[in-house]
């Protein structure tokens, strides 16, 4: 199998999210790391590329700019074909664009910018350049997810009342300026408009839109800063009213004391309901009125995801790396193969930022109900 080349932009040292991506990429059995800009720091991040990655050392670029030109004149059957941003959230907009700008399908962190205009703004050079554009939303990659989708599409659940999503960490319970993650995620200069929401509550939209396939049409948003001298929320709870008629609510939260990365999703329907947590990914619990509880396990019987060929044997334990892996293979099923695999893409980022947005101008207006629907370009 032809293996995809990609670029990594962040992932520099002491960096979190940069590395996962490599090894996810590669995971997926068809790609490999061959360039990338690694750090803000020039000198840090050619460094980075020869220490860190063990990439060839022309190819460990100083900047996105130098790379994108380089690369993008560089022989067809060397160059990238495929950028990966994993720098923070102000960032991913500008180097999107020049990555795109540049003839490089992109594959981006959540959220994808810091504003709805922005996001647009892509998606018209998305449109326009044909290229792809993924987003790494990569709870929507473990098995037990895909099951719980299938499982509300096909019905079995039968008309959903009701959807909670939760996704609760410990980790900014107190001030936390000198940790470099902590930094820039509570600095709206870099972070966008909200912190906490904008972090996780936003994985949490998407697992939600993905696997209840529900459009959420109007939110009613409480965000709150306990950490004193924090500029951003660090805790917050949406309610949502979907289309249909279904009533659900997010709740996100980085100062629950002890809580790790705990997302969890509840669907309620009229037929059954559903429950999946993060801490226990590989099992997918579903619960009717009429029947004892089933319990649906990766890789076990009744998991209906046929295409999982590269998937492991039931009870040996698939995490956060394989699930992140997923996103990419079908991403690169599609720019390889010309495969209609799905992914989260540019759209998903769009109505991601809807979302935010809106949740913040709720909950700054005063916890009033705001509509989320519009235009999606
Ligand atoms: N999908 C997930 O589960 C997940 C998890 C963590 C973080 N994220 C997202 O990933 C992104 C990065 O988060 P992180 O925690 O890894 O941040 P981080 O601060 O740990 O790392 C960011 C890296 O980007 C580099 N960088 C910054 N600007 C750059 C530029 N212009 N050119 C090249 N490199 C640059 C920094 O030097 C650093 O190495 C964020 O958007 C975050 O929301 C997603």
């Amino acid at each position: 199998m032809k293996k995809v080349r990609f670029g990594l932009i962040g992932g520099g040292f002491g960096a979190l999210i940069g590395r996962i991506h490599k090894m996810a990429a590669e995971l997926s059995g068809s790609a490999e790391l061959v360039c990338g800009a690694f750090s803000r720091d020039p000198n840090q991040s050619k460094k980075a590329g020869v220490e860190l990655f063990d990439i060839d050392p022309n190819r460990s670029y100083p900047d996105v700019e130098t790379m994108c030109l380089t690369e993008s004149t560089a022989d067809e059957g060397r160059r990238a074909e495929v950028m990966i941003v994993a720098t923070p959230n102000h960032s991913h907009f500008e180097i999107a664009k020049q990555c795109l700008s540049s003839g490089f399908h992109v594959v981006c962190d959540k959220p994808m910018t810091v504003s709805l205009n922005q996001t647009q703004e892509l998606a018209e050079l998305v449109k326009e350049t044909g290229l792809s554009f993924g987003l790494t939303y990569n709870y929507t990659g473990y098995p037990m997810v895909r099951q719980a989708r299938r499982m509300v599409l096909e019905g079995q659940l039968g008309e959903i009342r009701r959807v909670s999503c939760e996704y609760l960490q410990g980790w900014l319970a107190k001030d936390l300026s000198e940790n470099k993650q902590a930094a820039w995620r509570t600095d709206p200069e870099l972070a966008g408009p909200t912190g906490c929401f904008g972090d996780i509550g936003s994985h949490a939209e998407n697992l939600v839109s993905y696997v209840s396939g529900l459009e959420m049409k109007e939110v009613c948003a409480d965000l709150t800063r306990f950490v004193p001298g924090r500029k951003l929320d660090d805790d917050g709870t949406v309610l949502i009213r979907f289309s249909g008629g279904a009533r659900g609510y997010i709740s996100a939260s980085q100062i629950a004391l002890g809580r790790e990365n705990d997302i969890s999703l509840e669907i309620y329907g009229t037929q059954g309901s559903i429950e999946w947590k993060h801490s226990d990914a590989n099992s997918l619990v579903f619960r009717s009125n009429d029947e004892p509880l089933k319990l649906y396990r990766s890789g076990g019987p009744g998991e209906e995801n046929m295409s999982r060929d590269h998937g492991l044997p039931a009870g040996h334990p698939e995490g956060f790396i394989e699930a992140f892996s997923e996103i990419y293979r079908n991403f690169f099923e599609n720019i390889r193969d010309d495969a209609q695999a799905e992914f989260p893409s540019v759209m998903d980022g769009v109505r991601g930022m809807r979302f935010l947005e809106t949740v913040v101008a709720s909950s700054e207006e005063g916890s009033v109900w705001k509509s989320l629907e519009g235009e999606v370009r």
